[in-house]
């Protein structure tokens, strides 16, 4: 199959490009598309061939199931059995934005594309083009991020063509993603709210919105055998690089001091993941050696910026080949959460505390 890449503005898409989009999916076909978290791999929701289609593009574990994108929050009621008071405020506070919610499905919603579970998640994107191309569709888009299951997820086109060109047929090109994690997602189908994958919207926002809110043992540990995450995503390795990761967490001047020193030993293509605050600590790594690719993530007072680069670090390490990557662990509050908690997977937690 052909993939066609069209660039788009991503606040003044080609309503005439989004239309073409729209009768792709129509037509059960896959669109990749740019949100404000990741580029999600769309099908219609409601085509069982379609969204057989994502699984198979993503070579995606069946029993792993999908979020369906809506373009405006009445699409809700479509989907939900029940929006409950806590949604309701959720909704208002969040929507549109990066926050998926987790609710029992109607009846008559097809299971296919949330896997036979009896919930559904649910998510209103941001931005301009996501929005236009589900509206358009006519439907609801169902929506993994667009990457090789258990790849880094992309948040540039580039990363999609480099996983999907020739399985899928359209790439739209909206530029980076703003945030570069996935959405939060939040299960309001039970009595209290669990957060069940962290995101830009953090559990402190989440708390400070309806109270009390559950965090799924997965999110911060490796999850162990006998006990089931509610999210069956969180099983699978993922967000892995090819390059074997470390993640050295502690004091920010004994983390750089442990790096340099694995890195010293290394002898291989190591790559260190650095932030602006420390990166000068590795500028005298003795020749002796192997090569040391040093990336800056970010800046650690603004853990917004090295979310947004994060995936394409780690992807920019398998460009170069690197075999070995050790990545400094950031403070598990706010967003750091959730960059911890794609850094700990990706790391397949292998961490070393210093
Ligand atoms: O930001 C995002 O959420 C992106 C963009 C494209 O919207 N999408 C995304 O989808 O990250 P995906 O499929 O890569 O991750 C969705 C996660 C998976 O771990 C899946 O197991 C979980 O959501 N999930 C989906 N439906 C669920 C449900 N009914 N109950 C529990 N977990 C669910
Ligand atoms: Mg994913």
């Amino acid at each position: 199959m052909k993939t066609v890449t069209e660039t788009v503005d991503r606040d003044f898409p080609s309503a005439e490009t989004l239309a073409r989009a729209a009768d792709v999916i129509r037509n059960g076909g896959l669109v990749a598309f740019p949100t404000e978290t990741v580029y999600g791999l769309g099908a219609d929701g409601f085509q069982p061939e379609a969204v057989q289609k994502i699984y198979a593009a993503k070579d995606r574990p069946a029993d792993n199931p999908l979020i369906l994108h809506i373009y405006k929050k009445k699409q809700l009621e479509d989907i939900a059995a029940e929006i409950s008071e806590t949604t309701h405020q959720l909704i208002e506070r969040f929507w549109p934005g990066p926050l998926t919610l987790v609710v029992k499905k109607r009846p008559e919603v097809p299971g296919y594309a949330s896997a036979g579970l009896d919930t559904v998640s649910v998510r209103l994107p941001l931005g301009v083009i996501a929005r236009q191309l589900i509206k358009l569709s006519g439907t609801c888009i169902a929506a993994p991020s667009a990457n090789t299951s258990g790849r880094p997820s992309p948040t540039r086109a580039a990363h999609v063509a480099h996983d999907m060109d020739g399985k899928i047929d359209m790439i739209l090109d909206g530029g980076p993603a703003d945030f570069g994690l996935e959405s939060t997602i939040l299960d309001v189908s039970g009595a209290r709210p669990v957060l069940l994958r962290p995101g830009a919207v953090t559990w402190e926002m989440l708390e400070q919105t309806v109270g009390p809110v559950d965090i799924d043992p997965a999110v911060l540990h490796e999850p162990q055998d006998t006990k089931r995450p509610r999210s069956p995503g969180m099983t699978y390795t993922h967000y892995a690089p090819l390059a074997k990761v470390t993640v050295v967490t502690g004091e920010v001047s004994h983390i750089a001091e442990k790096i340099k020193l694995l890195a010293a030993a290394a002898g291989k293509k190591t790559g260190i993941l650095a932030t602006e605050q420390t990166m000068r600590y590795y500028a005298d790594i003795p020749s002796t050696a192997g090569s040391i690719l040093v990336l800056v993530s970010g800046d650690r007072d603004r853990p917004s910026t090295i979310a947004e680069g994060l995936f394409d670090n780690l992807r920019r390490f398998d460009l170069h080949g690197v075999d070995e990557v050790y990545a400094e662990g950031l403070h598990e509050e706010g967003i750091g959460m959730a960059i911890m908690n794609r850094l700990k997977r990706a790391a397949g937690y292998r961490i070393i505390e210093v």
